[in-house]
């Protein structure tokens, strides 16, 4: 089941402007955001809802029927946003939503292999077309490029004697025997934490997930309009840094020398920001959802250069 959006009306509130006329959703999954973002829009608006993963396009489809004139969906990564926007003949765009991760979908269905909790094939792609899975990384890598992996992606500090363990349990074919295998090299205390960081490093590997946003986040700038809208709801560290320093590269409007003797450059800032701090869930929500729990919006809006 999909559950509850994050931040559902917060980041609906931030994106949706009164004269915006072409919103892209590039994280559809459930399609809950979506349809608030079509709920708060009129017929004359366009919904361009992007997901890497075909099963959310399907299921999101199902879910926007009532909106089926003025919706559109596109089974692309949303580092593909500006030509799969271009080759559908939108020039510009008011408003993009990224809602980043993996959904609660993927997360409970065990043959996706994204979760230490259920026992599944490991895959972990989110786009069931691009032949690299999470399998290849568990029984193909080096343990140096493993544990360089567990350390970048999930910073964890055993990643070296994680990898070896991995490394000398092949052939590991299921999550169940991936989580046991990482269970034998853990103290009971870090355990449930140890294994989400492990799987959350292969998941970020396999998905390129930090290049891609740092792509769509420098794509956005050329195909938003001024006045349009970029929302981002991030779920750990690594994520917000890069979302928090694009924003602050990008709406700065002095750029330091970084050498006393040489003057400070100004420019034009491209981006306003929205979010001085970010938007986290309320109290309420959190213990709704806890999902939602390390949650944080950031907003930003594009400035005529
Ligand atoms: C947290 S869920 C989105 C949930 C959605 N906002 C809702 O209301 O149901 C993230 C979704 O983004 C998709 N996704 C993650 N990274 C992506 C990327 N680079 N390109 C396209 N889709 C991506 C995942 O497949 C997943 O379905």
């Amino acid at each position: 089941m999909y559950h509850d959006p994050v931040l559902r009306d917060e980041a609906a509130e931030f994106l949706v402007t009164p004269t915006g006329r072409v919103f892209v959703d590039g994280t559809v999954g459930g399609g809950g955001h979506a349809e608030e973002i079509c709920r708060r829009t009129t017929e004359t608006t366009r919904v361009v809802c992007f997901d890497a993963d075909e099963d959310a396009i399907r299921f999101a489809e199902q879910r926007l029927k009532p909106f089926a004139e003025r919706t559109l969906f596109v089974h692309s990564n949303f580092r593909n946003l500006e030509p799969e926007l271009r080759s559908r003949g939108f020039a510009s765009i008011d408003g993009l939503l990224l809602d980043l991760g993996v959904s609660s979908f993927q997360l409970d269905e065990a043959s996706r292999g994204f979760s230490f909790r259920s026992n599944g094939k490991i895959d972990m792609r989110m786009d069931r077309r691009q032949p690299l899975s999470g399998w290849d990384v568990v029984n193909r890598l080096s343990d140096e490029e493993l544990a360089s992996i567990l350390w970048k992606y999930g910073e964890e500090r055993n990643s070296r004697r994680i990898a070896k363990a991995i490394v000398s349990g092949r052939p590991i074919e299921t999550t169940g025997t991936l989580h046991d295998v990482v269970s034998s090299v853990t103290g009971e205390r870090f355990m449930a934490k140890t294994l989400a960081r492990i799987f959350q490093a292969i998941r970020i590997h396999v998905n390129k997930e930090l290049e891609n946003l740092e792509r769509v986040l420098l794509d956005a700038l050329q195909i938003l309009a001024p006045g349009g809208r970029l929302v981002v709801i991030s779920y750990h560290s690594l994520e917000d840094r890069i979302v928090k320093e694009s924003f602050r590269k990008h709406s700065a409007s002095v750029i330091p020398s970084g050498n006393k003797y040489a003057a400070d450059r100004i420019v034009v800032p491209r981006l306003r920001l929205l979010t001085k701090r970010p938007v986290t869930p309320s109290l309420g929500e959190a213990t709704r959802n806890p999902r939602a729990r390390s949650a944080k919006l950031r907003a930003a809006e594009r400035v005529n250069a």
